[in-house]
């Protein structure tokens, strides 16, 4: 197996390597050796270096800021089946172009469909963590590859446990709901949630919180990604003006747009975490030993699948709800 990673932020990738040597022993997982880089017109420029002839690839790409990634993705996906991969993996922690999954308006792309296209027409597996699913039950419903969707919920739950005395999870939306429940059984404590409606990509409103029945509890604000703040920073302004204490923030996913750290440290927010799906220095909780496991279930799989390789049907039937 040859491990690429295709993002430019190497520090996990080779955690994941060696957690992967640790566990497969050093000659079964290499690392890929590629040269990615731009013309300065902006077109990519990809050369697989190792020799990927009967290999396994896997490649590791964390695809916040997407679009340049992507394209890489796809030149360097069919440029490792051209060379004889024997098959190509990705495994993107943090898998983006899932929020847009409805035509909210008359004429919007639903950009979800078309990358989902995109990445199964070229990768034979995917691997991801905490996908963002709202109106899709299911990464399949649009992904026509096998996909390992791994959670995060445990881990936050072991920190929360571990690290934050008296804590009260709290979910900023009806979305989190599922899973704030999930990581306060798991941690032990108790959780609520509040409700988000959302006028644009920078303006949130929350509802307030009925916080009087944990006066002394640490609020934990949990949420699946962090981009530009505004649901945490709005939550955390709800909790304080209630008398609550400043909360903790947790992201499965800090995406972090542009000024959106910066905000969040101007507010009324006491500590800022992430799991390590995007790197990034709140990054605290870590995912690389579930990434390994799933890739050497993913391995297993494939190993078994090479013998009689199954016929995906790629021709997802789009569906316009307008
Ligand atoms: C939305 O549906 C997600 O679960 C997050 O709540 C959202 O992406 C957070 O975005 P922001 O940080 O821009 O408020």
């Amino acid at each position: 197996m040859l491990i690429f990673s295709l993002d430019g932020e190497a520090n996990n990738a080779s955690c994941l390597l060696a957690e992967l040597q640790n566990r497969l022993g050093k000659d079964n997982v290499q690392q890929g050796d590629v040269v990615q880089r731009h013309f300065p017109d902006g077109e990519s420029y990809i050369k697989i270096v190792s020799e990927v002839k009967q290999q396994h690839v896997v490649v590791v790409c964390q695809l916040h800021q997407p679009n340049n990634k992507l394209i890489d993705l796809m030149f360097f996906a069919e440029t490792a089946k051209q060379l004889g991969a024997l098959s190509v993996h990705l495994v993107a922690p943090y898998l983006a172009y899932m929020r847009q999954d409805k035509r909210f308006n008359l004429g919007e792309c639903i950009t979800s469909q078309h990358a989902s296209i995109w990445i199964s027409e070229r990768f034979d597996s995917l691997i991801t963590i905490d996908r963002h699913l709202h109106r899709y039950k299911s990464l399949d419903e649009i992904y026509s590859i096998p996909s390992d969707v791994l959670h995060a919920t445990d881990l936050m739950a072991e920190y929360i446990r571990d690290n934050i005395p008296s804590p009260l999870v709290i979910g900023p939306d009806s979305e989190s709901e599922q899973w704030a429940n999930a990581v306060a059984k798991l941690a032990g404590c108790d959780s609520i949630v509040l409700s988000k409606v959302r006028h644009g990509d920078h303006e949130v409103e929350i509802s307030l919180p009925e916080l009087e029945k944990y006066p002394d509890h640490q609020p934990v604000l949990i949420d699946d990604i962090i981009s530009t703040g505004r649901t945490m920073i709005k939550a955390a302004d709800n909790i304080v003006a209630l008398g609550g204490k400043p909360p903790i923030c947790i992201g499965v996913h800090g995406v972090f747009a542009p000024g959106a750290i910066e905000a969040m440290q101007l507010a009324n927010i006491a500590e800022i975490i992430t799991c390590n799906t995007i790197e990034h220095a709140s990054n605290k909780i870590s995912v690389i030993e579930k990434l390994a496991v799933a890739i050497i279930k993913m391995q297993k799989q494939v190993n078994k699948r090479v013998l009689e390789p199954p016929k995906f049907d790629f021709n997802i039937q789009l569906k316009d709800e307008l």
